[in-house]
């Protein structure tokens, strides 16, 4: 481990390898990446990576091979490395709450070993997911009727958070590998219109609901699981016996999924060491397990082990996620970058970024260290982004010319998947956006390649783009379920590497928990008027606002 005294480990700004990165930074202040490029005439083809189908361009960063150097001497003081070999192993390194954090085990290959207090887990991982199998396959067959008979049409996932966010972006990202017949949605918000919309014009008979709550006590989720069962209920006029054939629940906690009403014989476990944002490859993927079939679901997980076994191995210099987090941190310490943007050019990853957020936001938005100290330097950045081209249209004028340093992600596949049939002939337009946008980000337009297009001198300002922007270009030969599972564990790994050289603990949440008790509290008072002890003024006075305009 990096090197400790009684108060925990040195805080990370007064580290030598801190300093020399800062003294690094300061000579760079000039360095324009046209300069970079020219030169070193290989640096295109040098500073690129290879994991598995994805083909990673960093050479448009402002990072020279110094400053790469200084980036791995960080991570190595900072022990990054064996908190990497002490997660894989199965320590409890999420701190603040004593658990193992161990997601890759998730898709380990049944010959794997892996012991958490002596105990192998692969052979429980592997029993769950032969279990989804076999449930998968009787619906997809339409062996497994609902109440009437009528074979399961509409798949409803209820979940939030990581129960949510995992597999509604995994299914629109493989929307091209589902089966077309069946439906499924996905129910996160406790606002009654997003369960309202979903169920609206389905047959009740033809519906399974899944319930998916690590805790299976989250407020959103048992409310929208509780009005779903109303609504089964209500539409097919039956009784509570009706609830086994439409209901199943993701959990960990078999004890609140049997005093919902489901038996525990439809329930999919998995574990506390599985945190909630890392958990879409565990059960909480049964929905697109539903979708897309056992296969593919197994070859997504087959593309997650690769990475963790690249991560887990490559040397640092060939190591992406090492990589993509020491660019993070780079930014974020060094060049004062509050964000990063993430631009999928394919439609297919429309909730891609979202994803990202709670990934990377609930992971290493902390402002302590995992001794508790504050910490006097940037952690996780705002996570933001949608799909090209349509940001182009709207944000990238500031990502351009505004005055703001962020660094953004373009995830590209070079081809269309094979449905698109006639519209396959517009992907080298979208493609050749993705291309034009991150060199126009890098070298820009000087003045006088402006004035030389004969512009009239007082708009030469406006027309000038400084360039400097920096981005990390990610390309792939085609979105598949093992790319998908390949670039997440990318991303996890990425936001594993940041949280370890900040010395953060990335596997806790505690930010969510003060909103959850005082919303509580205000509830009652909402509709019954009654006074919350401790409120503020402002609060108060909405609140009287609210029943007001209610008319209560
Ligand atoms: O937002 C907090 C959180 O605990 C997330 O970490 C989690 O993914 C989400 O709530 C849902 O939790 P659960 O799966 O227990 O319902």
């Amino acid at each position: 481990m990096s090197e400790t005294n009684t108060q925990g480990p040195k805080a990370l700004d007064q580290r030598p390898e801190w300093h020399a990165l800062a003294k690094h930074r300061e000579e760079l202040a000039d360095a324009h990446l046209r300069d970079l490029f020219a030169a070193d005439p290989g640096r295109g083809g040098r500073y690129t990576l290879q994991v598995g189908d994805l083909h990673l361009d960093y050479s448009k960063h402002l990072v020279t091979d110094e400053t790469l150097r200084l980036l791995r001497e960080l991570a190595a003081a900072t022990g990054v490395f064996e908190l990497r070999d002490a997660m894989f192993r199965g320590e409890r390194i999420n701190v603040t709450e004593d658990r193992a954090v161990l997601h890759t085990a998730l898709r380990a290959p049944r010959s794997a070993v892996i012991e958490l207090d002596g105990q192998d887990v692969v052979p429980a991982v592997h029993a769950v997911l032969n279990k989804m199998q076999v449930f998968a396959d009787r619906i997809r067959s339409g062996e497994w009727t609902g109440h009437t008979g009528k074979r399961i049409k509409n798949i409803v996932n209820i979940g939030i958070g990581g129960s949510d966010l995992g597999p509604a972006m995994a299914y629109e990202v493989l929307r091209a590998w589902t089966d077309r017949d069946l439906t499924v949605r996905f129910v996160s918000n406790v606002d009654g219109a997003d369960l309202h919309e979903a169920v609206r014009d389905l047959d009740a008979a033809e519906t399974l609901f899944i319930i998916a709550s690590k805790t299976f006590t989250t407020i959103e989720t048992i409310t929208n699981a509780t009005s779903a069962r109303n609504w089964l209920l209500t539409e097919l006029r039956a009784d509570e016996s009706a609830v086994a054939k439409h209901f199943v629940a993701l959990s960990t906690n078999a004890e609140k999924v049997a005093d919902f009403g489901i038996d525990t014989q439809n329930m999919f476990e998995f574990w506390d060491w599985v945190g909630g944002r890392y958990s879409y490859d565990s059960a909480i993927g049964l929905s697109l397990m539903l979708a897309i079939g056992p296969d593919r679901f197994r070859e997504m997980l087959a593309g997650f082990h690769l990475v963790d076994e690249h991560f887990r191995t490559a040397p640092p210099e060939e190591n992406v996620p090492l990589l993509l987090g020491l660019l993070g941190v780079w930014y974020g310490g060094f060049h004062d970058a509050q964000s990063h943007a993430v631009l999928p050019y394919s439609h297919y990853l429309s909730k891609f970024t979202a994803y990202l957020q709670q990934l990377d936001m609930e992971s290493n938005g902390k402002s302590v260290d995992r001794q508790g100290n504050p910490v006097g330097w940037q952690t996780g950045p705002v996570v933001w982004g949608t799909p090209g081209t349509n940001g182009q249209h709207a944000y990238y004028q500031l990502l351009h010319q505004g005055t703001k340093l962020i660094p953004a992600d373009f995830i590209g596949f070079a081809r269309p998947v094979d449905e698109l049939g006639p519209l396959a002939a517009q992907h080298d337009l979208l493609m050749a956006n993705f291309f034009a946008q991150t060199q126009a980000l890098a070298f820009g337009k000087t003045p006088d390649e402006v004035r030389a297009e004969g512009v009239a001198e007082e708009l030469v300002p406006h027309k000038t783009f400084r360039g400097n922007h920096p981005t990390t270009t990610i390309l792939a030969n085609e979105l598949s379920p093992s790319v998908l599972g390949q670039l997440i564990a990318l991303y996890e790994h990425k936001v594993f590497v940041q949280g370890a050289v900040w010395n953060i603990d990335s596997f806790d949440q505690w930010g969510v928990e003060l909103g959850k008790v005082l919303a509580k509290r205000i509830e009652p008072a909402l509709a019954e008027g009654s006074a919350v002890p401790g409120l503020d003024t402002s609060t108060t006075a909405l609140v009287a606002k609210y029943r007001e305009l209610r008319g209560r």
